[in-house]
């Protein structure tokens, strides 16, 4: 049977495979109620404008809510003969209300349809990571407060740099996160325009009022071209170009997880409710949801690059090719909410072991820094220099195996007559850290300051959120 939707000039159904290649519906029922929504602006504006009479237009909306319901109750057959979400909808409501629901579908195609739906669709998907990633910055913000005198290593080249503090290497997350949140709300800001009413692609000759049904939808404006309108999915590239970025962050952090939790760091660990046992080797705690926030990188990377390829040899204007944008980026960012969901588990489970961190921060030679800066400073040599009468001191004590503290005044003289005993005072790991009190430094009153001044901002983002009206 030809589709009771389109079949006009079809004698024939579609052959099986072709039924099931063009198929969209079972992945975009998930803009249900991005359509409807839609679908209820385009109705109240056709009666507005006296497109469609007034009676058909409340019918029709009082329909749609009725087919919400039943969704919302799952109670809905979709069916796969009717293709997509749009003609699920659409068919539905006329078996509800019969006749007006025909009148839908004046000045509106499937292609300004779809591009609307899933600007709304991304837009909500935007707001819930945006606090998602608020709620990660506070944990690790809280965790910051509790630690920002912990000491530990820090690392260049994964190799034992200088102490910082565990406080302020996780702040150095929050700044990341902020910038993520920054692309997002750029991408939300710029994706804000509604398509709808650019009809099939080059507008309609029924007086509409795209102001209306925009502003309907809490977008800013109309788009502008009707071509454009239909076509463009930057908004959807720009999402998952920010989603890669953020998750490779995640990554990042996920991969240290991965590294302090192994024994031979044993710099954190993470209880029962964060790792899981091997069913084979007893003694082992596995840090999976680190290793799998770090893994689900490859897909997001994946719908990124999947949709730039889908994206790039196709002329002006809509394209079925353009149908595959759904999939990936509903994958891509319900991996990234996962992924989030996650990190945030984990740094509100993470215990820093601070003694074995102390530890750590301290061998290495990881004040050696702080001995060339005490020359430059006390005795005014010029750093080239201390950093060579440094060195020789580290060499002494790596012959004796000794850290630098233990090394005896006399024996550092050795090396720099001037030296005094004040030396001891930059050489222990707390010291050190005090001491790098410049801007952005790790010293603990610094992170402290840092991370209030982040918690603050971060109530405010909440307060703004919550008194938000709902578009
Ligand atoms: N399911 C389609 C999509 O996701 C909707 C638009 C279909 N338009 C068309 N002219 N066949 O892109």
């Amino acid at each position: 049977m030809a589709n009771e939707m389109w079949g006009g000039r079809f004698a024939e159904g579609p052959a099986a495979i072709m039924q099931e290649i063009n198929a969209s519906i079972g992945f975009d029922k998930r803009l249900a109620a991005q359509d409807i929504r839609g679908s209820m602006a385009h109705a109240e504006m056709l009666a507005a404008q006296g497109i469609i009479d007034p009676q058909s237009a409340e019918a029709i909306i009082q329909g749609l809510g009725k087919v919400k319901q039943e969704i919302d109750a799952g109670a809905f057959t979709f069916k796969t003969s009717l293709e997509d979400i749009h003609m699920n909808v659409e068919a539905r409501l006329a078996e509800i209300i019969g006749a007006p629901a025909g009148r839908l579908h004046t000045a509106r195609s499937r292609n300004d349809q779809v591009a609307t739906d899933f600007r709304l669709w991304v837009r909500d998907t935007i707001d819930a990571i945006d606090a998602a990633l608020g709620d990660l910055q506070q944990a690790l913000c809280e965790k910051a407060l509790q630690h920002s005198g912990t000491v530990m290593p820090g690392f260049t080249h994964l190799q034992s740099a200088q102490p910082v503090t565990f406080g302020h290497h996780l702040m150095a997350y929050v700044e990341m996160l902020g910038r993520d949140r920054g692309r997002f709300r750029d991408a939300r800001a710029r994706l804000n325009e509604c398509p709808l009413g650019a009809a099939a692609l080059a507008g309609t000759s029924f007086p509409i009022d795209r102001m209306r049904t925009a502003k309907w939808l809490g977008f800013d404006r109309p788009t502008a071209n009707s071509l454009d309108s239909v076509s463009d999915r930057d908004f959807v590239l720009e999402t998952l170009a920010a989603a890669s970025i953020l998750a490779m962050h995640l990554s990042r952090f996920a991969e240290e997880i991965v590294i302090w939790t192994t024994p031979q760091f044993a710099f954190i660990a993470l209880s029962d409710k964060f790792t899981t046992g091997s069913s084979i080797m007893p003694q082992k705690r596995n840090p999976d949801a680190a290793e799998l926030v770090r893994a689900k990188t490859g897909r997001i990377f994946g719908a990124m690059v999947g949709m730039l390829t889908v994206m790039k040899g196709l002329a002006l204007a809509y394209a079925k090719d353009m149908q595959e944008d759904k999939e990936p980026t509903f994958d891509a960012l319900d991996a990234l909410a996962l992924a989030l969901a996650a990190t945030a588990g984990m740094v509100r489970d993470m215990e820093p072991d601070a003694k074995r961190l102390k530890k750590a921060a301290g061998s290495g030679y990881a004040t050696a820094t702080d001995l060339a800066d005490w020359l430059v400073r006390t005795l005014k040599m010029p750093f080239r220099e201390a950093h060579h009468v440094t060195g020789r001191i580290v060499g002494l004590a790596s012959a004796r195996g000794i850290d630098l503290e233990k090394l005896s005044l006399a024996e550092m003289q050795g090396v720099e007559p001037r030296i005094t005993a004040e030396i001891f005072d930059v050489l222990g790991v707390l010291n050190s850290v005090r001491s790098r009190t410049s801007y952005g430094g790790t010293a603990p009153a610094n992170v402290r300051a840092q991370a209030k001044r982040w918690l603050a901002r971060l109530a405010k983002d909440r307060a703004a959120r919550q008194a938000r009206p709902l578009a």
